[in-house]
Order: structure tokens, then sequence, then C-alpha cells
């Protein structure tokens, strides 16, 4: 065994031991000198006064061991145990020794102080939780209720369309009612889009994936936006990446996507402004950036946006944001959010090359291989 392998030995020994051997070191030291003194002078009983001496080192190594003991080796014994019973998840664990009114005392107290925070935290999650899970069950019959329902009214309002349309046809041509019938017209095709967001919300049909030009599809949801503000000053700018990879996707969710982001933005710009679109790649995905300068979303209700049925318009559903993120969610991605209020927001899809889980048939990759 070298030196080194002793050195390491010696300070893999206990705290105890190490505060222990000095003292005891001192001590035997101090003892041996004053032999030496006692018998280089030759006092008188000598023997006395050095047993009385060693004695006197003895208790002094007995009652050190006892303050070690009281002081820091049972607290220490405590905190082990209790710090044990929080690993296994007894929150109710506490250190007794954060009564002492000394320093170990404020340390065990601020230990405990430490173990209720995580106690309190943890019941918080769980209410949390409950509360999300009741809520995410409260949203799935009231899902199933309105897909029940959409179903009921779709009928029955078709044939009002169509009853409408023959009442529009027969009206002579300068009658004030066929103004009227307009606005009818209007509002049943309003709650037809209704019916039909509520029925993919309840009943989202799967994605079916197969490779394609993203910039391809992307551009086919700007030309729709395009279409709803050709009267409007308003611009929809869109730049494709170029040479970007085959993507595996279902074009006409990804466009359902883009076209709600982009009309998010266009009814968010109250006069004249811009909603843009860019592509670009990135490792192994594409990037899909919808950006416009309108009003922008108050951070207060950042947190709600993705929420089924939260909406701040008088005609909006709130169900564009939330079918959206199920969609890019199939899709293996990821959409986020960026916003100042007044200057506008940006919406941010992560979209992967292949979604996770997907197989293909042998030579559809997303780069055809
Ligand atoms: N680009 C944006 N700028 C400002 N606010 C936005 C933007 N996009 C979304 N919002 C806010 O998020 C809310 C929810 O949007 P979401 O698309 O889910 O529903 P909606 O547009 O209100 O109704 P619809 O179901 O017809 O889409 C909107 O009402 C609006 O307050
Ligand atoms: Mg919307």
């Amino acid at each position: 065994m070298n030196v080194l392998s002793i050195v390491r030995r010696a300070t893999g020994i206990g705290w105890q031991w190490k505060a222990f051997i000095p003292v005891i070191g001192v001590l035997f030291v101090s003892l041996s000198v004053m032999t030496v003194v006692v018998y280089r002078h030759n006092i008188p009983n000598k023997e006395w006064v050095i047993l009385g001496a060693f004695s006197f080192g003895v208790v002094i190594c007995f009652l050190l061991l006892a303050v070690l003991l009281v002081l820091v080796e049972r607290p220490l014994e405590d905190l082990k145990r209790t710090i044990d019973r929080v690993r296994r998840d007894d929150l109710t664990a506490r250190v007794e020794f954060a009564r002492r009114t000394d320093d170990i005392g404020q340390l065990g107290r601020q230990f405990n102080q430490m173990v209720e925070q995580l106690e309190r935290n943890r019941s918080e999650i769980e209410e949390l939780h409950r509360r999300e899970m009741g809520r995410a069950e409260h949203l799935a019959t009231l899902g199933e209720l309105a897909a029940g329902l959409a179903h009921e009214i779709r009928n029955p309002l078709a044939g009002i369309a169509g009853v409408v349309d023959v009442m529009g046809k027969e009206l002579p041509a300068d009658s004030p009612s066929r103004a009227v019938l307009v606005d009818v017209q209007n509002e049943i095709v309003h709650i037809q889009n209704i019916l039909n967001d509520l029925l993919s919300y309840a009943r989202p049909r799967p994605p079916t994936f197969h490779p394609a030009d993203l910039n391809t599809t992307v551009e086919q949801a700007v030309l729709l936006a395009r279409q709803q503000v050709r009267t409007r000053p308003i611009q929809v700018l869109y730049t494709p990446a170029p040479n970007l990879p085959m993507v595996v996707h279902d074009p006409a969710l990804i466009q359902q996507v883009v076209l709600n982001l982009l009309l998010n933005g266009i009814q968010a710009i109250p006069q004249q402004g811009t909603v843009e679109v860019d592509l670009s790649p990135e490792d192994n995905g594409v990037l899909v950036c919808v950006k416009d300068n309108g009003r922008g979303i108050p951070p207060e209700a950042l947190a709600k946006i993705f929420k089924p049925f939260f909406t701040t318009r008088k005609e909006g559903t709130g169900l564009g944001l939330s079918l959206a993120s199920g969609i890019v969610q199939s899709h293996g991605g990821t959409i986020e959010v960026r916003s100042t209020i007044g200057q506008g927001a940006q919406f941010r899809i992560h979209l992967p090359l292949l979604p996770p889980k997907v197989r293909l048939p042998k030579g559809a990759g997303p780069s055809g291989e």
C-alpha cells in the first residue's frame, strides 16, 4: 500500500474521526512533552501527575465525543432519515432538530420549510392535474354532444338554405326583400362553417400521410387567403423555401392549419397591413412562420388561445387554433406563438420531414428514395 492510497483512505474516513484525530494527536503530543518535562525536572509524585494528566486527557476525549454526538451526529442521522423518507415520497417527513435554537436548528427549520414548499407545490400540481382531467373529460363529452347536435342541425339547415335559394330566385329583381335574403344566406353559411368546425373538432379525421411539396401546400393556403382580402388594403406575402426536400404530410390538413393562421392574422389587422408566410429548412424538418402586423395578443390571452372555444371575436368559434395545434401534433410537429401587443403576432410551426411512427411503402420516403 503506497502513501497515496493511505492518504486516500485517510480522507475517506468519517467526519467524526477527521474532527477527533487532531484533538487526540494534540493531547498525545502534549502529554508526551509533559511526561518528558516531569522526568527531566524530577518532579515529586511524577507517576500521579502523569496519571492525572492522562485521566484528564481521556475525560476531555469523552466529553468531545459526547458533544460531537449531541451537536452534530444526531441531527445528521435525523437529516439522513428524513431525506430518505422524502425520497420515498413521504412529504410529511420533518427533521426534529429544527426545534433547537442554534445554527443547526436554523438549518433544520430551513430544511423543513423546503419540504413544506415541496408538499405545497405537489398538492397544487395534483389539483391542477385533477382539474385538467375533469376539464378534458368535460370537453370530450361536450365534443360528442356538439358533434351529435351538429349532425342533427346540418340536414334541416341544408333544407332551409335550399328554400331560401328558391325564394330568392322567385322574388322580383327589384324587391327590397332580396337584400334580407342575402343576409339570411350569409348567416346560413356562417352557421354551416361553425358546424363544420365543431364536427372536425369533435371527430378529427386522421391524417393521410404522403411525401409532398410543402411549398405548394402552403401556397394553396396563401391563394385562398388572398381571395379573402381582395377588396381590403392587406397584403399576403409568401416566401417559399428553395430546394426543400419532400415533406411527409397531409396537404389538405396542413393547408387548413396555414389558412387558419393567415385568416387569424388578417382578422387581427384593423385597417391595412401585411401577413407574411415564410418557409425555411431546419434540422430534419421545416419551419413555417406566419407573421402579421396586427393588434397582437395580450399576454394574459397567450396561454389560452390554443384552448378550444377561446375567442375574442364576435363571430369566432374559438376552434381554429385548437384544431390547428391538434393537426400539427398529429404530424409530430410543434406550434408556438410570440406576440407584442400593438405590433402583431408570429406563429411558428416546426414540422418533421417524416412524422414519427409513420411508415411509408418502400421508395416513398421524404426524398423519394
Ligand atoms: N394573429 C393573431 N393576432 C391577434 N390575435 C390572435 C391571432 N391569432 C389568434 N388570435 C386570438 O386567439 C383567439 C383564438 O383564435 P382561434 O383561431 O382559435 O379562434 P377564432 O379565430 O376566434 O375563431 P375561429 O374558430 O373562427 O377561428 C382569437 O379570437 C384571437 O383573440
Ligand atoms: Mg381563427
